[in-house]
């Protein structure tokens, strides 16, 4: 058996008592021709290992360098270093890969993300983003954590599919057909029948729909997995694909999705603080130094930490589309003209502008925003008794901006076909998700998480691709 190691992180906690161990890792630094830090991706902190000066030999002393790999076997001893409680003295040193330093892109000091995401594959090997991704991982499972503990049911939601969730039209196609003799139509247009599915096929947007018939007849379901849009959004919160946890429940009307939704995002938020508390006190530290950058009034009041605890204590803020124009319209920064998009009538969508100003300005916490103008959203949302809003909601995180959409689904068969009719959407296509409204419908709802705006949010990482492994944004697919 070759892996009979310890992690870093677990024998870091133990006593030290001379106990012979083993461990595996990539050094990080090697000084004096004595002293490792040793990494293995379990913690950002580094083992020492000390080498005896005179016990090993040139050969091997000259191999340990940055990200070369090591089997190191020795005894654990208290340190009589700074810094750390104990420390290995070396027995026994395995180079297991050389790391040519010449080459190696990495050099022991600060990187710019730029830089990083360019080495995207390397950037693992960073503190950052080995804090980043082990957050990432804490919250993929709290995600799962939280819903079966509410007796939710996982559901596995098509990535391929034939529909268009949102009517958004922002899809890649899936197509095995060549460019060039495309099978046609004698009017021209392209022959899908000849496809791999026999008809034109998508990378999916959403899985609601498909959510939407598992919830009717289980009660309560989530998705969690990948999404795509082709949208030309070069921004810092949008991908082209990304993960998103769509929950959807039988038996509940907007406010249990509101509340839903507010517990949820709560919860694993509690999570990470709690099982990756010294990652969260690293990027803590980092978005401090980053702040620093920034000039006064840029920065933000609360530091990483406090900032998730407060919006773990607090209500998140909820009132309704209509509330918020009326505040956005009366705000001094409308007056004063400092909105790129001026707030005048009902009706507009919001721009991030307004919704940053609602959260970071004016409430200074999370909001839920809720009935939104019936022309601005999908035609699922369920149509309020105004006949001129749905029962939409948004949340809105300080620093992010929408974190969540949803919305209570309209069961009522002849107003959701009246509504496909108005937004040009085909029902003929659509007469599987009809069918849950045909037979025995009931009052539903649900919502989208964006699970790398939550990671942002949780790790203050100010830019998207920095939250996913390898991120896919337009023009950019490397790795
Ligand atoms: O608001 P959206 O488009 O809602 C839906 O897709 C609904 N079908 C969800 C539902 O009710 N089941 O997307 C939901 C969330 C957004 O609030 C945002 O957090 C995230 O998904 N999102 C993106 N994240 C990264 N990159 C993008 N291009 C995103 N587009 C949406
Ligand atoms: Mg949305």
């Amino acid at each position: 058996m070759f892996n009979k190691r310890i992690k870093i992180k677990e024998l870091l906690a133990v006593e030290p008592q001379q106990q012979e161990v083993t461990v595996m890792g990539w050094v990080r630094t090697f000084r004096n021709n004595q002293f490792i830090a040793l990494n293995d991706g379990s913690t950002n902190n580094n083992l020492q290992v000390v080498m005896e000066l005179g016990k090993f030999g040139d050969d091997l002393l000259k191999r340990i360098t940055t990200s070369a790999s090591l089997k190191v076997t020795g005894t654990v001893v208290p340190s009589l270093g700074k810094g750390q409680k104990l420390e290995l003295k070396a027995t026994h040193v395995e180079i297991l890969g050389d790391c040519d330093a010449e080459k190696y892109p990495l050099q022991p000091k600060k990187h710019s993300l730029e830089f990083l995401r360019e080495i995207a594959h390397l950037r693992f090997r960073t503190n950052t983003f080995g804090s980043v991704f082990r957050v990432r991982n804490a919250l993929a499972f709290a995600v799962h954590k939280f819903f079966n503990e509410k007796g939710f049911v996982y559901m596995h939601t098509p990535i391929i599919t034939a529909s268009d969730a949102e009517g958004a039209g922002e899809m890649f196609k899936v197509t095995t057909l060549p460019f060039d003799n495309t099978p046609r139509n004698v009017d021209g247009s392209i022959n899908f029948k000849e496809d791999f599915f026999g008809r034109a096929t998508n990378l999916t947007v959403s899985g609601q729909l498909e959510g939407e018939l598992a919830a009717t007849a289980l009660g309560d379901i989530y998705t969690f997995g990948p999404t795509f849009r082709a949208e030309n959004s070069n921004t810092a919160r949008h991908l082209a694909e990304f993960w998103m946890i769509e929950p959807e429940m039988a038996f509940s009307d907007l406010e249990d999705n509101a509340n839903l939704a507010e517990e949820f995002i709560k919860y694993i938020i509690g999570y990470a603080m709690v099982h990756c508390r010294e990652d969260l006190d690293f990027l803590a530290q980092r978005l401090a130094d980053e702040e620093k950058q920034k000039p006064q009034l840029e920065r933000s009041e609360m530091g990483l930490i406090e900032r998730l605890e407060f919006v773990i204590q607090n209500d998140f803020e909820r009132l309704t589309y209509t509330e918020a124009i009326q505040i956005l319209k009366e705000s001094n920064h409308n007056k004063k003209k400092k909105f790129q998009y001026l707030v005048e009538d009902w009706g507009v969508d919001l721009q991030s502008e307004h919704e940053r100003y609602l959260v970071e300005k004016h409430f200074k916490k999370p909001v839920i925003l809720t009935d939104y103008p019936k022309d601005i959203k999908s035609f699922y949302m369920r149509m309020n008794d105004d006949g001129k809003t749905v029962a939409a909601m948004d949340i809105l995180a300080p620093g992010i901006g929408e974190i969540v959409g949803g919305s209570q689904r309209e069961e009522r068969m002849d107003v959701l076909e009246k509504r496909m009719k108005e937004m040009n959407i085909p029902a003929e296509e659509m007469w599987w998700y009809l069918d849950t409204r045909r037979f025995g419908t009931v009052p539903h709802a649900g919502f989208g998480l964006g699970f790398e705006r939550m990671v942002q949010f949780v790790t203050g990482m100010t830019n998207i691709r920095d939250v996913i492994p390898f991120p896919r944004t337009p023009k950019s697919a490397e790795f």
